[in-house]
């Protein structure tokens, strides 16, 4: 028996529902959300598709059915008010989670814990100190996303199916996220043995390009319809099926560092090893100077906004 709460059913967590019912990742998939209806209404909807997707019980349910599950997804949050500043949001959503979390640990501490609120690397990291749970057992989406968005960008450039394009994108999911361009291969040719007439070329300036895309593309999507929720739903659904299916792929997903490459207690987006009992390993992936710097500056970043939270 594989059972799955999402716990928010805005636009990313009823996505990411619907997400589960096409793939058929659980048997039994909990909608919990603070406005009941809207879970209810999500259920119904879904339950209608049963007959045309997987077999599968989907409910609205509360709090006590997190009892048994397995994997805990967390979307709510508060979503950025005219005026606000991110540090406020970011407080705003500390005090949510920490509703939430109280409420999930009566009924379950076993849970793998998955984290897509923004600014996500922070609650990630706020979930680890306030459930006090193992951080193997809590993971962010990371830079999934964004490497996915990387991986896309480069394939439309290059006009090669992104799956033979191996591209990182690692760090802070946000403005301070880094492509790591010296690991880029494909199908294994690495990106300094491609010469300037081959196909698979990149110049400074495309490479320029692709990564102020990557970066920028949440921004882009959100100035023209709202919201981000189709890509995030498919990232959220590939870390659950590599969860329950113990598939141990290697995914960016945010982890809790210690020590690693000198940077200390933050969550940061790093390939990392998942499978049934959630992050198995953190990859030392080797980096260039400029890299490990980049990336350095990154934890530095959170590390300061984690600073201000009042926990
Ligand atoms: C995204 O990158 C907004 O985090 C969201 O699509």
């Amino acid at each position: 028996m594989k059972k799955i709460v999402v716990i928010g059913s805005g636009a990313v967590g009823s996505t990411f529902a619907y997400t589960v019912l096409v793939k058929g990742l659980a048997n039994e998939l909990v909608i919990i959300d603070i406005n009941k209806d809207k879970a209810e209404g999500d259920a119904l909807d879904l339950n209608h598709g049963l007959l045309l997707a997987q077999p599968m019980k989907i409910y609205a349910g509360d709090y006590p059915d997190c009892e048994e599950a397995d994997i805990i997804v967390i979307t709510a949050g508060a979503a950025q008010k005219p005026g606000e500043t991110r540090l406020d949001l970011m407080q705003r959503n500390v005090s949510i989670y920490r509703q939430i979390l109280s409420e999930v640990l009566k009924y379950n501490k076993r849970a793998i814990f998955l984290i897509a609120t923004n600014p996500v690397d922070i609650l990630t990291y706020i979930t680890i100190k306030l459930t006090n749970l193992p951080r193997e057992q809590i993971i962010g989406s990371g830079t999934l996303l964004d490497s996915s968005r990387f991986r896309y960008l480069i394939s439309e450039k290059i006009k090669v199916d992104p799956r033979n394009i191996h591209g990182l994108i690692i760090g802070e999911h946000g403005d301070t996220e880094l492509p790591i361009w010296s690991l880029l291969n494909i199908s294994g040719i690495n990106q300094d043995q491609i010469v300037e007439e081959s196909r698979f070329y990149l110049s400074d300036e495309d490479m320029e390009d692709i990564y102020e895309n990557t970066k920028n593309a949440a921004y882009q999507i959100i100035e023209k319809k709202g919201a981000t929720y189709y890509a995030i739903a498919l990232s959220l659904a590939k870390i659950c099926e590599t969860i329950l299916g113990d598939q141990k792929s290697i995914i960016p997903v945010s982890v809790y560092l210690d020590d690693y490459k000198g940077i200390n207690d933050v969550c940061l987006g790093i390939p990392s090893v998942v499978g049934r009992n959630g992050i198995e390993m953190i990859l030392d992936i080797p980096l260039s100077n400029e890299e490990e710097q980049k990336l350095i500056n990154s934890g530095k970043k959170l590390r300061e906004f984690i600073n201000q939270i009042e926990l």
